[in-house]
């Protein structure tokens, strides 16, 4: 049986999805965890306390980080302290597992890949709606070649997230809509078409957000162009009442190509497609039957079942001897067409990315 790698988890809120899937995982075995608030920790051993043989907790990060026990250090703590958190981690000897966003910013791109570079420990970052089921069945009909040749894709991230800035650090300098929320449509934008070279988008902070004393755009419009002419339009809505998800899923990324064309989404386990032979309808493949492996939790706000796929293929590139990703250099070039969607709101003007990381010295190739 293949070795189990050994997970410490970094901040319980939505560390508690990869806690669920390390436990439940042939791949993992869950060492300790940490927060700052006992309290949190102690709640969390409570809760898994069926699963969990040998519970070990801690209020210090510097603390788990000296557990030589631990070889990867799974980060869930607010954005604003991932960068500051990898490095520690890598300093420390141990692999990283980052939740989303890998950071808020480029500020400190250059830094990591230095340290990275030191200490030779793998980055990845926990784009977790790149795992959901449809999007696994997507990515796989898309590598089959059952669209053709790729024409074009449109994601969207639509929700009404106000209920996120009840949180402390969502108000705080280094929280966004774009960087927080948003990049899970780049994302998905990006893993079909990782040469995005011309960004040009639109802005607004509507009143609802500005309720908050926060002054950060909650609706956007975006062209991405890649260097061969392909373009993916991605739109974002965080702050304004929706649809829905049964009329409107909050994640979608469809893809169109000269043979076919396939929806995927979230949270709803709906995948469309529409492949040769063409039909006037689209076919429905519901997958249902996953929901209680995908939500593991109280209503749908924890989404464990992603987690547990990419701690597990995490685990399986590198037994494989394989970089898993999206890795540090992956995670830094989103970051930058991220930069170029800010600049291109600000200035009104298309902004290249290849520009953006020229300006920062950022060599990712
Ligand atoms: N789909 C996804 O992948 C997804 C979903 C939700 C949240 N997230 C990300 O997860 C991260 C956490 O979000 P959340 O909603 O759980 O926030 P949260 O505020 O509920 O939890 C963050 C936790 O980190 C702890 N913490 C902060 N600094 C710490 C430190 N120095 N040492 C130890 N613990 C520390 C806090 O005490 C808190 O319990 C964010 O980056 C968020 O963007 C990802």
């Amino acid at each position: 049986m293949a070795r189990k790698y050994k997970l410490g988890v970094l901040g319980l809120g939505e560390g508690r999805s990869i806690m669920s899937a390390a436990l439940q995982s042939e791949n993992w075995e869950l060492v300790e965890i940490c927060d700052l608030s006992e309290t949190l920790c102690q709640k969390r051993i409570e809760e898994f306390k069926g699963e969990w043989s040998n519970p070990l907790y801690t209020v210090s990060y510097e603390e788990m980080l000296s557990n030589s026990d631990v070889e990867v250090i799974g980060i869930y703590t607010p954005d604003q302290l991932h960068a500051k958190h990898i490095k520690m981690a890598l300093e420390a000897g141990k692999h990283v597992i980052c939740t989303k966003p890998l950071m808020i910013s480029l500020d400190d791109a250059n830094l990591l890949l230095d340290v990275q570079r030191r200490t030779s420990g793998v980055v990845f970052v926990g784009q977790s709606s790149r795992y959901f089921e449809p999007a696994l069945q997507q990515r796989k009909d898309f590598l089959e070649g059952r669209h053709g040749e790729l024409a074009t894709i449109e994601t969207h991230y639509i929700s009404d997230s106000r209920w996120f800035l009840n949180k402390d650090w969502s108000r705080c300098s280094g929280f966004s809509w774009m960087y927080n929320f948003m990049i899970h449509a780049v994302d998905l934008a990006v893993w079909y078409l990782p040469q995005i070279e011309d960004v040009y988008g639109v802005g607004f902070t509507s009143e609802n957000t500005l309720e908050y004393n926060l002054s950060v755009p909650d609706t956007f419009k975006f062209i991405l162009k890649d260097k061969n002419g392909k373009c993916a339009s991605v739109s974002g809505v965080y702050a304004e009442p929706t649809l829905g998800s049964d009329v409107e899923q909050s994640i979608s990324c469809t893809i169109r190509g000269t043979k076919g064309i396939s929806r995927a989404g979230y949270p709803k386990l709906k995948y469309y497609t529409n492949f040769e032979p063409i039909q006037k309808t689209a076919q429905l493949h519901d997958y249902n039957d996953k929901h209680e492996y995908y939500f593991r939790f109280e209503a749908e706000n924890h989404h464990a079942g992603e987690y547990q796929n990419y701690i597990d293929d995490f685990a399986l590139c590198l037994n494989k001897g394989e970089i898993p990703k999206p890795d540090l250099k992956e995670g830094i070039r989103t970051l930058a067409v991220m930069e170029a969607m800010n600049e291109s709101v600000n200035s009104g003007k298309v902004i290249k990315v290849s520009d953006v990381l020229n300006r920062r010295n950022i060599v990712i190739n």
